[in-house]
């Protein structure tokens, strides 16, 4: 069930020029909180924007009653947000998406990311670890985008930083890695969240060799919580058939065969 509630902002670090981890109390969202759901923020103290910002949960931490995400400023609602300070209130409705990581069953995983893409899946990794092997498969544009290289490590058993570039760790994409180990039928299921070539790829991979595979969409919303239809995307059918699912109520999640993109 999801909570509105002004949470307190106690920890803000700057990660990189343009990103930002929050670190915000609320016992009742840490404690409600699932691997894979996100928060739907308001990003000022005004009305103006009306309409609040959909950010993934990346941390939780339910002892200490706390939960973190982290933003890239991509525009005015992200700098808005930037401008927050330790102690401020946030205003703050989550966590939404009924469509989470299901990790429980299976033993050895693989979980592969992309640029903003990767912040959902570190509490997954960190969940998973417990009881599975982890391989973790992160891509970025150069060696200025890689992000939380050592957070990611201390949740996997093997973790591989591509650049597109090669700029930074191996040369190419996250993808070309992953499917090496994949020919060595090394795993039971396949995470990923991404930009959309890097899903679309991902996908077909997973079909082509039969692993399940679990992908989380960042699809544009307005509402949040399932009124608008505002990120609809197509579920996939074997007819002719169009039917559409929301990626806010029944996501962000979604097992990778039942929907088109
Ligand atoms: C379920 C979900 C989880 C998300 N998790 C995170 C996260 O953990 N960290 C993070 O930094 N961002 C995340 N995003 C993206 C984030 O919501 C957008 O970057 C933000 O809403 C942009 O708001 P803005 O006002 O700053 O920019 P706008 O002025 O609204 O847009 C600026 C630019 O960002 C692009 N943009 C807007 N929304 C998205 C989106 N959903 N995906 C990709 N590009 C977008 C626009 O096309 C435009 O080019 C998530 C989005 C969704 C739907
Ligand atoms: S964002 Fe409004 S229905 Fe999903």
């Amino acid at each position: 069930m999801p909570i509105n509630e002004q949470v307190k902002l106690v920890k803000k670090e700057q990660l990189k020029n343009d990103t930002f981890k929050f670190t915000c109390k609320s016992d009742k969202i840490s404690n409600e909180a699932k691997a894979g759901q996100f928060v739907e923020v308001k990003v000022s103290k005004t009305l103006d924007p009306i309409l609040r910002r959909p950010i993934s949960i990346y941390n939780i931490d339910k002892q200490n009653g706390t939960f973190e995400f982290i933003f890239q400023i991509r525009g005015r609602g992200t700098k808005l947000l930037s401008e927050f300070e330790e102690n401020d209130l946030i205003d703050i409705v989550g966590p939404l998406g009924g469509g989470t990581f299901d990790f429980k069953k299976y033993k050895s995983i693989a979980i592969i990311g992309g640029g903003i893409g990767v912040f959902p899946l570190y509490e997954l990794s960190k969940e998973a670890k417990e009881t599975a092997n982890v391989d973790i498969y992160l891509g970025f544009r150069n060696k200025d985008f890689v992000i939380l290289e050592e957070e990611f490590k201390k949740v996997s058993n093997n973790l591989t930083i591509t650049t597109d570039d090669g700029s930074y760790g191996k040369n190419g994409l996250a993808i070309d890695y992953l499917k090496q180990e994949i020919d060595l039928n090394k795993y039971d299921c396949i995470y990923a969240c991404g930009p959309l070539p890097m899903l679309k790829g991902v996908k077909a991979l997973a079909e082509e060799k039969n692993i399940p595979c679990q992908i989380s969409l960042e699809e544009k919303m307005a509402c949040g919580i399932g009124v608008c239809m505002g990120c609809s995307v197509k579920i996939a059918t074997k007819d002719d058939t169009v039917k559409y699912t929301r990626v806010c109520k029944a996501g962000p999640v979604f097992d990778s065969r039942l929907i088109e993109i």
